[in-house]
């Protein structure tokens, strides 16, 4: 009989070089609701190396003291607060006050590094995280390279990491400019583009139920699919966000990151092994197959809307036009669905149904595999009601599970069917990390297989680089974009 293994990898691993993180845009929203926290929480759990440091950057000025007193109010806000620890996690924490275009800033910068290192006994490793608006990336690239804070320490095997947040551009064009941008001062293993979706466990568990168990990837094709639907509904409108919704919108937002990467994983070939160059490859070579999306096709089902005012949890709220900082007239969808195709032997036929909104009735993010019904059933004369096709679904968010529908027979004289659920639910126990804890981890381990790589980024951008830009006139009349009450159950298939 098989012998249950215990495997000590599963432990999470603690990265054992010591090295200064460095915050660029740390006055901003997402160091104190994401960062920070994801920081704090490693540090109290042992998962930063034993020496480190934390430097905050931006234009905003601070003392050291005054940004600990920051750090320490967003730290409060979300009880994580540890007895005792909070001090010693801020007493890591320093403060520069920078203009992002002055290579003085950066000078100052050096010098603030080489003291704490010195101080620390820290070699040469850093980690730089652009938490600041994407117009200010190239800027502080080329900053970072022109000051030689981007090299490595080649001999002494001392790295220099750089994180880069969504959007990585705006379209093909200036994602490839970034990219040149960024390649002045960072080499693409320097270079880590975040997808925080990437690091949310039901969708690392999609790697594991397909490629682990013997069951499903036989099944996993036209032969025994009908469609797939990637679902990511937001109750939350735009916040504070419209200087930079107003630019993205949805597609922009969700789809050409979020939505391309949970379909990735679902339709891409078995990697010939779990190393993320190898699974990077078989992403981009999903990418490559994907059929171009025809805006005339009115088979492709495009739906792009904008929501009016409505209620949440019964709570009015506005509509996008009437947000903060929103265009009374603007054009920008904030809900999008359509089918797309992916043109390769697997997937001959299947659509892929693909719809993300903001300002919905629920927050859910999930994927259903829709199995197709039984070609011929040996109960047609027997059994009263229909019987359904099998349906596995990956529920991401809010509720993480798997669930597998499949058809019984109700107790009873009768033949009469009924559809069962079979449900995977994480028991909790083992060592569970939010998504920026997992990425900024997996940074600080240099472990590149929840970043995206730039050519996958280059076919993303340019699926829906042609899209974009016809819908930037197709709107002309308004007659294309719709608009949905908010807390609409803007989608049918659950
Ligand atoms: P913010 O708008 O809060 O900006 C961060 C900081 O950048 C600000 O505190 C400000 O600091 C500086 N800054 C802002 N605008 C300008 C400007 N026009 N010129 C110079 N400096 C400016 O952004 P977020 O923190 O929300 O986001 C940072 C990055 O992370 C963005 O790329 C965003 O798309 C991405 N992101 C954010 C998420 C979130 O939840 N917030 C989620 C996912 C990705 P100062 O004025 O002190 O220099
Ligand atoms: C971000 C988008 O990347 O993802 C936001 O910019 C969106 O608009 C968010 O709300 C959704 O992330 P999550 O993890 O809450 O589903």
């Amino acid at each position: 009989m098989p012998k249950t293994q215990i495997n000590n990898s599963c432990q999470i691993k603690r990265p054992g070089d010591p090295c200064a993180i460095v915050l660029f845009g740390a006055s901003g929203d997402l160091t104190s609701k994401k960062l920070m926290p994801a920081l704090y929480s490693l540090f109290t759990n042992n998962y930063l190396p034993s020496s480190f440091y934390i430097i905050g950057c931006a234009r905003t000025v601070h003392t050291d003291d005054s940004f600990r007193d920051r750090v320490r109010a967003s730290l409060e806000n979300i009880s994580l607060n540890k007895e005792g620890k909070i001090d010693e996690f801020l007493g890591r924490i320093y403060y520069i006050q920078i203009k992002y275009d002055d290579p003085a800033s950066y000078a100052d910068l050096a010098e603030r590094i080489k003291s704490l290192d010195k101080e620390k006994s820290i070699p040469e490793n850093r980690l730089f995280y652009l938490a600041v608006p994407p117009n200010l990336y190239n800027n502080i690239s080329n900053m970072l390279g022109s000051s030689g804070l981007s090299v490595e320490g080649v001999e002494k095997n001392n790295w220099t990491r750089i994180v880069v947040e969504k959007p990585f551009g705006r379209d093909l064009e200036t994602a490839m400019i970034l990219d040149a941008s960024l390649k002045q001062s960072f080499k693409e293993d320097q270079i880590y583009r975040i997808d925080h979706y990437l690091a949310k466990e039901t969708v690392q568990n999609i790697l594991f139920f397909r490629f682990a168990n013997t069951i499903f990837e036989p099944l996993w094709n036209s032969r025994y699919i009908e469609y797939v639907d990637i679902l990511a509904a937001e109750k939350i409108g735009i916040e504070k966000r419209a200087g930079y919704y107003e630019q993205a919108g949805i597609i922009r937002d969700m789809f050409q990151n979020h939505m391309m990467q949970l379909l990735s994983l679902i339709a891409m070939e078995p990697p010939s092994k779990f190393n993320s160059e190898v699974i990077r490859d078989e992403k981009a070579k999903l990418f490559n197959s994907l059929r171009p999306f025809d805006l005339k096709d009115k088979k492709n089902e495009l739906v792009l809307a904008q929501y009016n005012e409505g209620v949440i949890d019964g709570e009015k709220v506005c509509s996008y036009r009437n947000e903060e900082g929103v265009n009374p007239s603007s054009l920008i969808p904030t809900y999008a669905s359509f089918k797309m195709y992916v043109d390769n032997q697997r997937w001959e036929g299947v659509p892929f149904f693909l719809r993300a909104g903001k300002r919905l009735d629920q927050k859910m993010t999930r994927i259903i595999v829709q199995f197709k019904k039984l070609k011929h059933s040996i109960f047609n004369n027997v059994i009263c009601g229909d019987l359904n096709a099998n349906r596995l679904t990956f529920y991401i968010q809010p509720v993480e599970k798997i669930t597998l529908s499949f058809e019984t027979k109700n107790p009873g004289s009768s033949f009469c069917a009924g559809t069962q659920k079979m449900e995977f639910v994480p028991d909790g126990k083992g060592q569970h990390l939010e998504a920026y804890e997992k990425v900024i981890l997996d940074c600080l381990n240099g472990e590149q297989l929840l970043f995206l790589r730039q050519d996958a980024e280059e076919l993303c951008w340019s699926y829906f680089t042609g899209f974009l830009k016809e819908c930037a006139t197709c709107f002309d009349s308004q007659k294309n974009l719709k608009f949905y009450e908010a807390g609409t159950a803007f989608y049918t298939v659950n």
